[in-house]
């Protein structure tokens, strides 16, 4: 089905065109300087001193958990209410998912709960449809409790709490560029650290277990996780213009809140004042037995949405696979069942973005 207004869609320049066909023009299709360059340039937006490329952001999460030593039964920390590709890293490593509640105040992992699993390897904390957790809060989970945090940031490029760059303050950041996101690769991911030793053994797992500069020898199991030139020429074209991008996100985002707020079944994500939202979609809860409805509604109407996200624990695959509840996520289940997510992307119109609201204020106001 295709829809007039999409939920998403990458923002595609001629800049970009000519930065891809540039690399089709030399023989060096993988591991050459559009690599370094995106590297450099993605580890200098951060301030941190490495950035390693990858093939996509569930690649990033399944290796930081094995570089920082994360095995068969070890366990976990991740939130019910995120994205399939975080429960999915942790079985890749044969470790046993811990699934916690999301806070309804920020709807980001419980950090509290999290404290009290003094024996879990490692905690995944994903920074929610761009809306980014408080340093502080990773710092005490690591500091004070001895967990190492991977931080999720695959939705939350560009996102900032007082201050900080999501993924910058656990012992290492993840990344995805799928289409949807706010740069985009096709597909691809990256991985920022401040410790070149986590760096270089993400390298070397990404890379078939070779060192540097070796070909054939294989020192431990590693696998092909590297990201090609054609893919890094395109994200450093595109992370060239991120401020742009991003200020285009948060536009599209005031035009939303603007029209939205007298919109009386309608809730607005939380507004927390240390953020600065990335904007990866724009997502608003409205009574979970309208929710159903309103995305057909809007879907008749060409208006694409989505529905963000069945909590982890609710999916036929969690039966399957050893994991362990934390209690029972009722915050995530609230949140799934009344939680859609609206068009949001660097191009959408004003009148896009108040059509969409009409289509939502017509339909709710004759379900009253
Ligand atoms: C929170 C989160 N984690 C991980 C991923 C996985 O990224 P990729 O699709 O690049 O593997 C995504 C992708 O959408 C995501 O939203």
């Amino acid at each position: 089905m295709t829809f007039r207004i999409p939920l998403s869609r990458p923002s595609l320049n001629a800049s970009d065109r000519r930065a891809v066909a540039r690399v089709l023009k030399t023989n060096t299709l993988s591991g050459g300087p559009a690599l370094a360059e995106f590297e450099g340039a993605f580890a200098q937006y951060h301030g941190v001193e490495q950035a390693v490329g990858l093939a996509s952001g569930t690649q990033g999460l399944i290796l930081a958990l094995r570089a920082l030593g994360v095995g068969h039964g070890d366990q976990v920390l991740i939130p019910s209410f995120t994205f399939v590709a975080v429960i999915n890293a942790v079985w890749a490593v044969g470790a046993v998912p811990v699934v916690l509640d999301v806070e309804p105040r920020t709807w980001n992992m419980d950090m509290r709960a999290a404290s009290r699993y003094q024996d879990a390897k490692a905690a995944i904390v994903v920074h929610n449809f761009g809306m980014s957790i408080d340093p502080l809060e990773i710092d005490r989970l690591q500091d004070q409790h001895g967990i190492p945090v991977i931080e999720d940031a695959c939705e939350a490029l560009g996102s900032r709490y007082a201050g900080h760059l999501a993924g910058t303050r656990g012992r290492c950041g993840v990344f995805g560029f799928y289409p949807n996101k706010p740069i985009t690769t096709g597909e691809g991911g990256m991985l920022i650290t401040g410790d070149p030793e986590l760096a270089d053994k993400i390298r070397v797992l990404a890379n078939q277990g070779r060192k540097a500069g070796q070909w054939l020898d294989h020192e431990e199991p590693g696998t092909n996780a590297r990201l090609s030139e054609m893919q890094a020429a395109l994200g450093a074209s595109q992370l060239a213009r991120i401020e742009q991008l991003l200020a285009r996100r948060q536009r599209v985002a005031e035009w939303y809140g603007k029209v939205l707020v007298d919109v009386g079944a309608v809730t607005l994500a939380p507004q927390i004042s240390e953020q600065a939202h990335a904007w990866f979609t724009y997502p608003i809860l409205v009574d979970k037995d309208l929710r159903d409805r309103l995305q057909v509604e809007l879907a008749a109407k060409g208006i694409q949405t989505g529905r963000y996200f069945p909590p982890i624990h609710l999916q036929p695959v969690f039966k399957t696979q050893a994991t362990r509840m934390d209690q029972q996520p009722i915050n995530s289940e609230q949140l799934a069942h009344s939680c859609l997510c609206l068009p949001l992307f660097p191009e959408l119109r004003r009148r896009e973005v108040q059509d969409v609201v009409a289509v939502i204020r017509s339909f709710l106001s004759h379900c009253r």
